[in-house]
């Protein structure tokens, strides 16, 4: 697999022109902005990767007249800090990247679903807002922005869920389809994206998606903002293209002595070390909406399993029984193992239960508890028994 040198770029904190890009975009017609962010190969920074171009694409083409651009700032996954940051430093190209997608699609209306615990960013994104919405008239865009914020649950990072949290409702995810750019917010066709997944967009507009593609692999175009914690000299924010082996990463970000990283937070997987030098960072190998936690020698991976657990346990919205009850049992079930309630051998049944919750939960957060349990088991089983 064609893996990259590890390379630190800086285009999402770069500051730019705002007025450049969107009176760029203001002359192309809605089709064209939609051909060259289906040109970069552009996948949702948010996790689930789905190809932003083709997103935008499927909205524009229905015939509703109301439609909804939402960036998703919930930015609920454990280890993931990259969307605070972004925010905090640059909003004005998440405005901007709200404003081109609404062009694109039809929408003249956007929302931005703010996680609780960032309600502090709240006075100053306003009043950012304020002078970006003057600029943007100016030009002649007719789009307006607000703010939701949300009340701490990870559930409603989810984007159905996110729906029924604007709407007043229980945060719980819809069935699917229909999916959500045939109808969401409201019923109406809607656009959800990711805070860096719109700044892309702003940079593939202004340096064209030709460059953008430049970076990344072919499965995986771009740079990648990653929020980098545990045990490392250097924690904190790094934007770097994709495609990467593991190994670069940790020769890069590691303090010697790493034995597993946890790529793309409780939802993602536990890489051990022997796999470090064949895991690729992008979308052809681990997928990460952005958060890598490092775990050196003094860990012990059953805490870390444990707490996963306990995490998803409490955050399951409860909705559906292989989520709600396959949370709980896994938990219970590692205790049990621990304290030699039951045998090693009770592991192999767990491990059925978590690919049993992939398939038979009704959204990703009980379709991806069993990533992190099978690899922690799978490579760390003597942690767990002993
Ligand atoms: C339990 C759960 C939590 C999620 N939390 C977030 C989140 O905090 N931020 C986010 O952008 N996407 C989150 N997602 C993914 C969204 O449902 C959706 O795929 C994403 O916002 C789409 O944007 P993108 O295509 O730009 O990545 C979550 C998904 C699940 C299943």
């Amino acid at each position: 697999m064609e893996t990259k040198k590890i390379s630190k770029v800086d285009l999402i904190f770069e500051h730019i022109d705002p007025r450049e890009v969107l009176t760029k975009a203001y002359g192309m017609t809605r089709d064209e902005i939609i051909d060259e962010i289906l040109e970069s190969g552009l996948k949702g920074r948010g996790g689930a990767g789905f190809p932003t171009g083709m997103k935008w694409k499927l909205c524009s083409e229905e015939k509703e007249k109301t439609k909804y651009i939402i960036c998703n700032a919930d930015e609920g996954e454990p280890g993931t800090f990259k969307d605070r940051e972004i925010l905090d430093r640059v909003a004005y190209k998440v405005y901007a990247g709200m404003t081109i997608a609404g062009k694109a699609v039809g929408a003249k209306k956007g929302i931005i679903y703010l996680r609780g615990e960032y309600k502090f960013l709240l006075p100053q994104l306003r009043m950012q807002l304020d002078g970006f919405l003057k600029m943007s008239n100016e030009i002649g865009y007719d789009f307006e922005i607000d703010f939701r914020l949300g009340s701490g649950a990870y559930i409603c990072g989810e984007e159905s869920a996110l729906f029924e949290s604007i709407e007043g409702k229980r945060g719980e995810p819809r069935n699917k389809p229909p999916y959500p750019t045939h109808s969401g917010l409201f019923g109406k066709p809607t656009v959800v994206n990711n805070v860096e997944t719109l700044v892309n967009s702003v940079i593939i507009l202004k340096y064209g998606s030709k460059k953008y593609k430049q970076m990344g692999t072919m499965f995986s175009t771009g740079a990648k903002v990653f929020s980098v914690s545990g045990d490392t000299p250097i924690p904190g924010i790094y934007e770097l293209e994709l495609g990467m082996s593991l190994l670069e990463f940790v020769k890069e970000f590691g303090d010697g002595d790493t034995k597993a990283v946890q790529v793309g937070g409780a939802a993602g997987f536990c890489v051990p070390r022997k796999l470090f030098a064949s895991t690729v960072i992008g979308f052809e190998g681990v997928p990460t909406g952005g958060s890598m936690k490092l775990f050196n020698s003094s860990r012990s991976m059953y805490n870390v399993l444990h707490n996963y657990l306990e995490f998803f346990t409490e955050e399951s919205c409860g909705q559906c029984t292989p989520c709600r009850v396959g949370c709980q049992q896994l938990l219970r079930g590692v205790e049990s193992v621990k304290k030699r309630e039951s045998k090693s051998t009770y592991l192999n049944e767990l491990v059925k239960l978590a690919d049993t919750m992939k398939i038979a939960s009704k959204c990703g957060l009980g379709q991806s508890v069993g990533n992190a349990f099978k690899s922690i088991v799978e490579n760390f089983r003597e942690e767990i028994i002993y």
